[in-house]
Parts: C-alpha cells; structure tokens; sequence
C-alpha cells in the first residue's frame, strides 16, 4: 500500500527591495501622493484620507504607527494580507470512501498587499487505488527555482 504525505509550502512573495524597518522605510511612506502609491510604496505604510487643514497639518502618507497616533480611526487606510480557509475538509483516512479528500485545504482566500508575504501549507494524502492528478501553480522567477525543484521531485514518488 502506498502512503504519502507531501506537504509543500505556499510562498508568494511580490518583492524583495524593502525590507520592514529601518530609515528607508519612513522615507518610502513620506512624499507618496496617492493612497495606491502609499500602499504600495512599503507594507508598513498608512494613508490618512482626512483633508490638509490647520487641524491636521501632516503627510497623507506614513508609517501605520506614525498615522495611528495623528489620523481620526475612520479615515486610516491600512489593509493587511490574510491567509484564510474558505474550505478545509480533513483529508480522507485509507479506507476509501467515495469521495476522497486529498488535498487540504481545498478553498483558500488570499489578501496580499504589494511588498508582503504570507505562507500557507498544503497537505496531500493519496487514497490507495485512487487516480491523481497534481497541478501547481508558481510564478517562475529565480527565487522560486529551489522550489519548484522539489515539487518536480516529490512528484516522481507518487506517479
Ligand atoms: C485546515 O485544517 C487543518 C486541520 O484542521 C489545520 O491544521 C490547518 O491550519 C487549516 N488550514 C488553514 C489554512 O486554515
């Protein structure tokens, strides 16, 4: 009987030029003219949609701890990424039932803001005498060479 668990980790990263912290991150945030620029200028940044007056002299755009402090909540733009299961169904034990779970999770909703990462796992359990296919889904950019690499072998093992 054949048993195998893959697990292959999810990665996306949408750029590697910023990294969190540090003094390039206030200067990145400063100066931006638009909420899209502000958000995609660094993740740590924040828009404030309150009106320049007397009563808010500030940047528009800043770090989210700097806009937390002088921005009404109301008008704070910070979206954040998110990793969230819309359908997880365990996977199947051996004994095969009709239906068999393979895949876990089997729905995901994905957020990501330009600059950040998130991770998720994918579990994978071949029911014995189950046909399979796998597909994947990765960008092809050097940084995911290593990866794509050892799903091209853990491949091998199942076919
Ligand atoms: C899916 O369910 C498994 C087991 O219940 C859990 O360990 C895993 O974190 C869940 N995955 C997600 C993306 O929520």
């Amino acid at each position: 009987m054949m048993r195998l668990i893959i697990l292959a980790a999810g990665l996306l990263a949408l750029s590697f030029f910023f990294q969190p912290g540090g003094a390039e991150t206030t200067a990145s945030c400063k100066g931006q003219q638009s909420c899209t620029a502000c958000l995609t200028a660094h993740s740590d940044c924040a828009w404030c949609k309150t009106e320049r007056s007397e009563g808010f002299p500030y940047d528009h755009c800043d770090l989210s701890a700097v806009i937390a402090r002088l921005c009404p909540p109301a008008d704070i733009v910070f979206p954040r990424s998110s990793v969230e299961a819309v359908k997880n169904t365990s996977l199947s034990e051996q004994q095969s039932p009709s239906q068999p779970v393979q895949v876990a999770p089997q729905h995901l909703r994905l957020k990501l803001r330009p600059h950040e990462r998130k991770e998720f796992e994918v579990k994978f359990r071949q029911v014995a005498d189950y046909p399979l296919d796998l597909y994947y889904l990765m960008d092809l950019t050097v940084s995911m060479r290593e990866d794509k690499e050892t799903l091209v072998a853990l491949g091998e093992p199942v076919t």
